[in-house]
């Protein structure tokens, strides 16, 4: 295939939780998560697993960098953790938690590698929560001091910043119970939690701005998306449609892409809405639509979508459709149409902050792990970005989930999503054989796919 476009970026991502572990080390104040996996007996973390050691990456951050350097990974996407920066949210800094962070910048700059920070991946302090979390207004202004404080720290040296991941997942803590703080709260809650979520995220992009106005400041979102059945403009346009559509009886409007990015980039609501959000959209005060910033880029975290026909209705899966290990769809098609509906919709730059796949994966008898089927789907999907970049679709880089094996939220250690393998028991690191496909990849700018 011809390469990326010149200035294409590869990397990968992680996020604290997940990868960290050291979870009440030096300071750190507890998370939801931390609370959430604690709550044992099986009750919301498969096999009771806990985020506690994780990867360690917390002390073997080094080896890490390591590894990734010498599989060419050009960025890395990780999040901070709010409860070691700041243990209890809105109070006092914690120093050696804000040295952890500067201390692995600097470990990837000296490696080459651009560091990109996410500033929301979901562990919230716990002191936060309980003052109401995401559903209390106090929580925009703290979340924009704590953007503030890592900005100032970090200054000169992160240029891109992602302040929330995945608002979709964010909210759906409140709505739901797989993941913390598991509330499962009516839909009303839960507009005003996304509500809340775009204000957060505008005092933060401040934050950063005021700090140094260079800096690029996005989010990474994720939420439903569609394809079309077959490649026509009536069926392109059916799928864009429902791709926005917030009154689909077949997905629920909590978890498309546009509840969140609307109301910061087209300062209203979709005509689509259903009564529920209507109802709470009366409630906003109209001052808080001035306070919408925007994004200088969008991040989508993208792993499979859903196929609409020319109608607009959605395509059921034939028997024996690929499936992940996680019993995900193989659907790499959504990344062609992905980045055209949302550049379509939004017109902004994109960056794929996800992309990848769960694999049984296990260290064969010769000591290695081979895991033909991730690199088939890696392939499979940037095959299809490749179509959308070459139709217009501004992407600038893409971002492979994930660099190791880590937590895996409510699913716990059994799904390895990692390029690399990591053995819980002694932390050891052994690549798989797709993070030796992928360095080709990158060393190629695509071109060897
Ligand atoms: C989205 C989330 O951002 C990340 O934390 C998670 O591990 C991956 N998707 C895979 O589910």
């Amino acid at each position: 295939m011809s390469a990326f476009p010149e200035g294409f970026f590869w990397g990968a991502a992680c996020a604290s939780y997940q990868c960290e572990g050291a979870w009440n080390e030096d300071g750190k104040g507890p998370s939801i998560w931390d609370d959430f996996c604690h709550e044992m007996n099986g009750k919301h973390v498969k096999n009771d697993d806990t985020g506690d050691v994780a990867c360690d990456s917390y002390h073997r951050y080094k080896e890490d960098v390591a590894l990734m350097k010498q599989h060419n990974i050009q960025a890395y996407r990780f999040s901070i953790s709010w409860p070691r920066v700041i243990p209890d949210g809105d109070g006092e800094v914690n120093e050696k938690g804000l040295q952890f962070y500067e201390n692995l910048v600097d470990e990837l700059l000296a490696n080459g590698i651009e560091p990109m920070i996410t500033l929301y991946h979901w562990d919230l302090p716990s002191a936060l929560q309980d003052k109401g979390g995401w559903l209390n207004r106090d929580i925009i202004a703290a979340f924009g001091r704590f953007a503030g404080i890592v900005a100032s720290r970090l200054k000169g040296k992160v240029k891109r910043y992602m302040t929330l991941n995945e608002p979709q997942c964010v909210a759906g803590g409140y709505g739901g119970t797989h993941g913390a703080p598991g509330l499962g709260l009516g839909g009303e809650k839960v507009a005003q939690v996304y509500h809340i979520l775009c204000l957060a995220h505008s005092e933060a992009y401040r934050a950063i701005k005021a700090v140094d106005p260079t800096t690029i400041v996005g989010a990474a979102i994720c939420g439903f998306f569609t394809y079309p059945e077959k490649d026509t403009p009536e069926n392109r346009e059916a799928a864009y449609k429902a791709n926005f559509d917030l009154s689909s009886d077949q997905k629920p409007w909590s978890f498309t892409p546009n509840i969140f990015l609307d109301s910061l980039l087209l300062k209203k609501y979709d005509e689509s809405a259903p009564a529920v959000v209507r109802k709470f959209a009366e409630t906003i005060d109209p001052s808080d639509w001035e306070k919408m910033e925007t994004l200088d880029f969008i991040g989508i975290n993208v792993y499979n979508g859903d196929m609409v026909n020319e109608k607009g209705e959605y395509v059921k899966r034939y028997p024996g459709f690929p499936l992940t290990a996680c019993k995900w769809p193989v659907t790499p098609e959504v990344m062609h149409y992905c980045v055209l509906n949302m550049h379509r919709r939004y017109g902004l730059p994109m960056v794929i902050t996800e992309n990848g796949q769960s694999c049984n994966d296990r260290v064969h008898m010769d000591g290695k792990v081979h895991d033909p089927e991730r690199i088939d789907f890696l392939n499979r999907y940037l095959l299809e970005l490749k179509k959308g970049i070459d139709e217009g679709a501004p992407v600038q880089g893409y971002l492979q989930w994930s660099i190791l094996d880590n937590f895996e939220w409510s699913r716990g250690y059994d799904e390895r999503f990692g390029i690399i393998y990591v053995d819980y028991r002694t932390g050891e690191r052994i690549p798989k054989d797709s993070a030796a496909w992928y360095a080709k990849v990158i060393e190629t700018n695509g071109e060897c796919l």
